[in-house]
């Protein structure tokens, strides 16, 4: 089937999924997984200038991504310093994907994209509403729940749970 005026739908094109990912959780991997039935590939990119507050260092928030989207094909995750409109040309990416949770999202999201456009107008930011199931997740609910013993399975992926937990015994053998 093609699309009006006969252009093919384009598979082929690459989308970035930029984020703090500090931790990633399973609202993240939805989006993820969704994104990529849309693109023909997904460049996860993991921002580095938000490591002063971030719990996990870059190097083990790309590895906990690597981790948990190891099974989804054509996803890729690298760590990225500067603009994510930089980030996106590099890789060749003209879409940037964001997911949307909630209204309180929409009013920084819509500035960011207006930002991102006038800096970059060939590309596109695309938001992808967040599954129900995952519409109150959000990486510092994690970190805090966590932080303070509260479980957080089933809401991050294994190689978080397992983060997490050393990260909180390292932080009580003190
Ligand atoms: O997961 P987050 O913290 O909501 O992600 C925010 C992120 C990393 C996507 C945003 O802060 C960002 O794009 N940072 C890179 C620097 C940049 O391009 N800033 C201008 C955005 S208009």
């Amino acid at each position: 089937m093609t699309s009006r005026g006969g252009a093919r739908p384009r598979r082929e094109t690459v989308a970035v999924y930029p984020g703090s990912f500090d931790p990633v959780h399973n609202g993240h991997l939805d989006i993820v997984a969704r994104a990529r039935e849309i693109f023909g590939g997904v460049v996860i990119g993991v921002a580095t200038n938000v490591e002063k507050q971030a719990m996990f260092s870059t190097i083990d928030r790309v590895a906990m991504l690597r981790a948990a989207t190891a099974g989804i094909a054509g996803v890729e995750v690298r760590d990225f310093d500067g603009l994510t409109v930089e980030f996106a040309r590099a890789v060749g990416a003209r879409i940037i994907v964001k997911g949307l949770r909630a209204v309180m999202d929409f009013e920084f999201e819509l500035k960011m994209a207006a930002m991102n456009k006038r800096l970059r107008p060939e590309i596109e930011t695309v938001f992808m509403m967040t599954s129900p199931e995952f519409g109150y997740l959000s990486s510092t609910l994690i970190r805090e729940v966590a932080q303070f013993g509260g479980s957080v399975a089933g809401l991050v992926p294994p190689s978080v749970l397992r983060r997490l937990a050393q990260k909180i015994r390292s932080r009580h053998a003190r």
